[in-house]
This record gives C-alpha cells, structure tokens and sequence, in this order.
C-alpha cells in the first residue's frame, strides 16, 4: 500500500497516535501519507518528513477512494457517514478505527496483535479490509490476561473497573481537573489552618460537590472526590454498554464468538487520568498452581509486567499515576481467591490511549506495511 489517509489525527487519540507513529519512525514506511480534516482542508497539514501538505477534505469521497488504506481516530459519526458510502463505491483500500461503531459488524476483524495476531493474518488472507481498534478496557485486559484465555484455561471472568477520565474524552479530563481546583478552593483557607476540624472541612467539601455550580456539566456529577458506577447507555438485561463490550469483544478479539467465555462485570469511572484499570476475578477451569498462573500471564507479550503481590510493590507498580503516557501493561495482586483453588484475582493497569486506544491501530497499520 502507498497512499495512506489519516482523519481525526488532531483530537487526542489521534495525537497520542501520531506521537507514537514519529517514535517508531512509521512514516518512513508510507509512501504516501495524506492528512485530511473536516474543517480545515487546504491548510497546510502536518510535517511527518516530507515538508507540510496542504490538508484534504474528510468528507471528500473522492480523495478518500484514491487512498490504499485510510486510518481514521475522527469517531463514531465521522465513521457513519463516510465508510458505507465510500464501500458503496467500490472503494477497496483498508479501513482502520478507533471508534466502536464497525467494531461488531461481521466483515469487521477487531485488532490487538499481541494477542490475536493470528486471527488479523487470516482475516487478512479472506481478503477483509476493515480492521477496527477493541475498547480500551477490553483491550487492556487482554494485554494482561489474555494468554490464559487464548490457551483455553479460563471459565469466566468478572472485571470490576476504575475507568479514566479520558474514556469519556478530552473535554472531560478539562473538566474533572476543573472540579478538583473547584474543591480545593472551596477549603483552601481552612486547609492552609492545621488547627481547622476535619469534618468542618469535610462539610464544606460535600456543599461544594452538591452545589448547584460545581462543573459537572460534562459528566453530570462530580467525579473528583466521588466517582460515577455507570458508563455508555444501558443496555437489554441490566449491564451497561461499556460492560456488554467486555463479554462481546474478548471473545471477538480471541475469535470464539461461537462458543464465548463469560467476561462480565461492573464498569465505573473514577478521578483517575488516563489510566483505566481492573480488579479481575479469573475462575480457571481446573485448579492451576499460582506459579504456573504467573508464568503464562507475565511470558504473554513484551509490555506485560508481572508485579509481586506485596504492599510496597503493589502500590508503586500498579498505580496509575506511575503508568500514565507508558505501554507498560502490569499485572499484580495475583493470588488465590477464598473461593477455591481455581480462581484467581488480581488487578492491571494500563494507559487507555496508548494500548486503549491508537497503539493497536498504529501496529495493524505498520502490518500492512511490511
Ligand atoms: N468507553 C471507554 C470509556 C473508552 O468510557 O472509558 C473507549 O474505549
């Protein structure tokens, strides 16, 4: 392939995305690279080593069927308007995603090579053409655990999430670090007094969150100091659509759709940045020795770290904090559950942009290069 497109380059996956493609030197692969927009076509686009291009139109149909392949981060919308119509024509060239909305579809292969790389390199021999990123918490839980499922150990898994503010998008972040300053300056002169009674601090912490001019315009409620037990719409049966994610697209990622492991559990935003992570129940099919269990899962791929669980370790290692803007997945807390010998539970963390996001998109891309 020569002639590449890039749309939505410019949000924040897209910049984390177009981070991540100078660092490894992709560019230097592409023919070709065309930067399009939807809002600034002409002007001049960005300089990836071959001096500025002036941008194209995003919803040029045209230009866009004259691209080999076409790597859009712009959304779910941008995507609904422009992918039908542009397969409608003819076009032929391969269609890589950030967004959700083809995720599920048939035709669709949902990426994550570390762990499914097989499954792209059939889907790639079938002649299919649209390759679409997995959700970040799904992503970042395969990152960590998904040799165990991919060798058929696992009976069901249950993931409890602590989901980052960026899964909700960049205006979001603004605004939980919005509502933090908010919090602080509401006590800030009875902070600065060591003599002042923490309840009366409290007090005025709790009529900040609940005043009417607290900024939750975005989230609808305060994160910062609080946190939200609901994300994406609801769906038939009680879960979330970010929790129906989790069951759906493991099993799509690891192509066993036809006979799925049970992957279920209870999705919540929290105040952290941009790291999500996940206490994880694994039930095992048969008792496993934690040794073994520890093995498979830390020999799975290059960014899986193993953290042991004791305290000190634990609290560095997999804090989100330390992880942030790292491709570093850990894994830690790994230990038997009072349930019995064949579960496990454990906890990850991983950057919601980096492997949740553009990394799976930039690597299926450079796949098409080689
Ligand atoms: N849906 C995720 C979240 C992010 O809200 O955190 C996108 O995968």
């Amino acid at each position: 392939i020569k002639r590449v497109g890039f749309v939505g380059w410019r949000g924040m996956v897209g910049s984390v995305l177009m981070e991540r493609m100078r660092a490894e030197d992709d560019f230097a692969q592409i023919a070709e690279p065309v930067f399009f927009s939807t809002s600034q076509q002409g002007e001049p686009g960005p300089d990836v080593g071959r001096g500025p291009q002036p941008l194209g139109d995003a919803n040029d149909l045209d230009a866009l069927a004259a691209m080999d392949a076409i790597l859009t981060c712009q959304g779910g919308d941008y995507t609904g308007a422009v992918f039908d119509p542009l397969r409608q024509r003819g076009w032929k060239g391969f269609w890589i995603d950030a967004a959700s909305s083809l995720r599920m579809a048939p035709e669709s292969t949902i990426v994550l090579d570390p762990v499914n790389r097989a499954l792209i390199e059939d889907a790639l021999h079938a002649g299919r053409r649209d390759f679409i990123g997995g959700n970040c918490t799904v992503s970042l839980m395969l990152m960590a655990i998904g040799e165990l499922l991919r060798r058929d150990l696992v009976d069901w898994v249950s993931a409890m999430t602590y989901q980052a503010a960026s899964g909700a998008g960049a205006r979001n972040m603004r605004e939980l670090l919005s509502q933090m300053g908010a919090l602080h300056a509401a006590v800030a002169s009875q902070l600065s007094d060591p003599g002042t009674a923490i309840l009366d601090i409290d007090r005025a912490v709790s009529d900040c969150l609940r005043a009417e001019s607290f900024p939750d315009e975005l989230f609808t409620m305060p994160l910062a100091g609080s946190l939200i037990p609901w994300i994406d719409k609801a769906m038939p049966g009680g879960q979330s659509r970010e929790e129906w994610k989790g069951g759906v697209e493991t099993n799509k990622i690891l192509g066993r759709s036809d006979r799925p492991i049970p992957v279920d559990g209870l999705c919540v935003r929290i105040g952290a940045m941009r790291c999500h992570s996940q206490g994880l129940t694994i039930k095992l099919r048969q008792a496993i020795p934690e040794n073994e269990v520890a093995d498979i899962i830390a020999s799975a791929n290059p960014w899986v770290r193993l953290i042991p669980n004791e305290r000190e370790a634990s609290i560095l290692g997999l804090s989100p904090a330390m992880v942030s803007g790292t491709l570093d997945i850990p894994i830690g807390r790994l230990h038997p559950l009072a349930m019995g010998p064949d579960y496990f539970g454990a906890f990850t963390v991983g950057d919601q942009l980096l492997w949740g996001a553009a990394e799976p998109l930039r690597r299926m891309l450079r796949l098409l290069l080689e």
